[in-house]
């Protein structure tokens, strides 16, 4: 069993270090300084814990400040990644509820994320039941989007656990995600701890594993699903889109409703995050480019409403 990826305790936000894994570790956030510094670091990353962290963050915050100080170390917050929505969502919350109530309501996002990922959960495996049959599926996946980018249970993974506890779950591939190496790194290790039999893929072996047929489906989490459908996910997602489209397999998104921003219409309009380029010119931390070289570094890409074949959240299953 893992820890809990985030949690308050007297004081402070207690994280699962993420720049850590497969060895695991834990930092604990006392101030707003070094809770923007762990954002930004990926310390904490996905989507929902990102949620989390923003509306927890807000708590700390409102520990010694209030008024136009509490709402700039908030905006501090909120900025500190721009792409996974659930940040500014969750430092938003905390903030509407005040100082005297900001840690309530973090508390209250925090239990229901863990909520929202047994839903999606299950309706994400009984969805895919539905669209492949009554047999048991071989599930790509990307980045990560589970546990440890939520609470304790996971979107995607939270899918593909049921399916495994309703005896349909065959394999997951998991793209190993460079830069960072989110899939070989930390989908692995909740792939381990759970005993989910699973195979980590290079990114680039990605589409044609999905053309030889050696998968079903591809489940993946969302960092901010624009109104109109378009998915914002880990760079490297699109092209997974693509190549279920070309073989006809369903590409699925699993993500909470604070995922949805209704605010956004299109994918036009997401910020995607431009990394440090020197994350693509090394390797863990190496460099392994030589001297001049340059590189591009998006986070993110979007995948347009049209490749995808449903989006699950707790509440729906969505055909954008
Ligand atoms: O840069 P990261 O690691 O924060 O990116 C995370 C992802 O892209 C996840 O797929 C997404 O946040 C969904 S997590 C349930």
């Amino acid at each position: 069993m893992l820890p809990r990826t985030i949690d308050w305790d007297d004081g402070r936000i207690v994280l699962v270090d993420q720049t850590a894994l497969p060895d695991l570790r834990t930092a604990a956030v006392r101030t707003v300084d070094e809770l923007v510094d762990a954002i930004r670091r990926l310390v904490v990353r996905g989507a929902p814990a990102l949620g989390v962290a923003g509306a927890l963050g807000v708590a700390l915050a409102a520990r010694t400040l209030d008024g136009a100080a509490l709402a700039d170390a908030a905006e501090r917050i909120a900025a500190a990644r721009p792409t996974a929505v659930n940040l500014r969502w969750g430092v938003e919350r905390a903030l509407a509820a005040g100082p005297g109530g900001a840690l309530a309501e973090a508390l209250a996002i925090r239990d229901a994320d863990i909520a929202s990922c047994h839903a999606i959960g299950r309706r994400g495996a009984d969805l895919l039941a539905a669209l492949c049959g009554d047999r048991a599926l071989r599930i790509h996946t990307h980045c990560n989007a589970g546990a440890l980018a939520c609470v304790e249970w996971g979107t995607a993974l939270g899918v593909v656990r049921d399916l495994r506890a309703d005896g349909r779950l065959e394999l997951v591939v998991a793209d190993e995600t460079r830069p960072l190496l989110q899939g070989a790194r930390i989908t692995a290790v909740e792939l381990v701890a759970l005993g989910v039999p699973h195979r980590v893929v290079a990114d680039g072996a990605a589409a044609s594993i999905i053309a030889r047929g050696l998968v079903d489906a591809v489940v993946v989490g969302a960092d901010r699903i624009a109104a109109n459908g378009d998915v914002a996910n880990k760079i490297g997602t699109y092209p997974l889109a693509l190549a279920a489209a070309r073989a006809g397999i369903p590409f699925v998104v699993a993500a909470p409703e604070s995922t949805v921003d209704l605010d956004t219409p299109d994918g036009a309009h997401i910020e995607i995050e431009e990394r440090d380029p020197e994350e693509v010119l090394g390797v863990a931390g190496r460099r392994t480019a030589p001297a001049g070289s340059d590189a591009w570094n998006p986070a993110f890409d979007v995948t347009p409403a049209d490749l995808v074949t449903a989006i699950v959240t707790e509440r729906r299953t969505w055909e954008p």
